[in-house]
C-alpha cells in the first residue's frame, strides 16, 4: 500500500516501494558521483523504508533520499552515545529543482527517523556543494567537522548535523 507523506503542487512524496528502485539508481546515476549496489538500496528500503522516500509528478519519480540508522558516538554530546540517522544520499533530477522538492525530501525524513527514536541525524557533503549545504543549514543541520579528502576524488566533505528534541 502506498504510504503518501506529503502533496507539493503536484508532487507527492511517499516511501519508497521495490519497483521505485530503478528511477532510483538512475537519478543517482545522473545526479551524483557516489553510487551503490542494488543490493544496497534493497537493504535500506527493507531496514528504514520510514526514511526512503521518493517524489513523484504525474507517475515519474523525480527525486528520492535513502537513509540509515546506526549506534556511535554523539555528534552534540561529549561522550554520548546514541542512535543516528544517516542521510546516505539525496537527489532531485536537475529540471524539478527550486521548487522546494528537496527541502520535502529532507523534512520527511527527519520525521521518519524521528519515529524511529533517533536522537541526531548526521551527513556529509561536498563542501563546494552549495545548494545542499544552504538547504540542510536551511532545516537546522550545523557544520560539525571537515572531513579530509572524504571523496573519491579528494574533496573534503563537511559533516552536518541535527540534534532531535522530543
Ligand atoms: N542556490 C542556493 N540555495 C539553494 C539552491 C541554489 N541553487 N537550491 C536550493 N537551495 C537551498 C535554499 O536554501 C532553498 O530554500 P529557498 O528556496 O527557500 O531559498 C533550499 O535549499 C531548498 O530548496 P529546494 O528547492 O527544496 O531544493 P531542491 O529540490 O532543488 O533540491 C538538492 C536540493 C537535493 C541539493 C538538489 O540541488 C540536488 O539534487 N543536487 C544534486 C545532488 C546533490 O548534491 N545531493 C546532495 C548530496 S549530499 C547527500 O546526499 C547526503
Ligand atoms: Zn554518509
Amino acid at each position: 500500500m502506498q504510504v503518501i507523506l506529503r502533496q507539493l503542487g503536484d508532487c507527492v512524496v511517499r516511501r519508497a516501494e521495490l519497483g521505485d528502485l530503478i528511477p532510483v539508481m538512475e537519478i543517482n546515476l545522473k545526479t551524483l558521483p557516489e553510487h551503490y549496489s542494488d543490493y544496497f538500496y534493497e537493504s535500506l528500503l527493507a531496514e528504514l523504508p520510514e526514511a526512503f522516500l521518493v517524489a513523484e509528478i504525474g507517475g515519474k519519480i523525480v527525486g528520492y533520499i535513502m537513509c540509515k540508522t546506526e549506534y556511535g558516538f554523539s555528534n552534540f554530546k561529549k561522550l554520548g552515545f546514541v542512535k543516528k540517522g544517516h542521510v546516505v544520499s539525496i537527489a532531485v533530477l536537475h529540471e524539478y529543482r527550486g521548487k522546494g522538492i528537496g527541502k520535502v525530501l529532507v523534512e520527511e525524513a527527519i520525521n521518519g527517523v524521528k519515529s524511529k527514536k533517533c536522537d541526531e541525524l548526521y551527513l556529509e557533503v561536498r563542501c563546494s556543494n552549495n545548494e545542499a549545504v544552504k538547504l540542510y543549514e536551511k532545516l537546522g543541520f550545523v557544520i560539525k567537522q571537515r572531513l579530509k579528502t572524504y571523496y573519491r576524488d579528494g574533496e573534503d566533505a563537511y559533516l552536518m548535523a541535527l540534534e532531535f528534541t522530543y
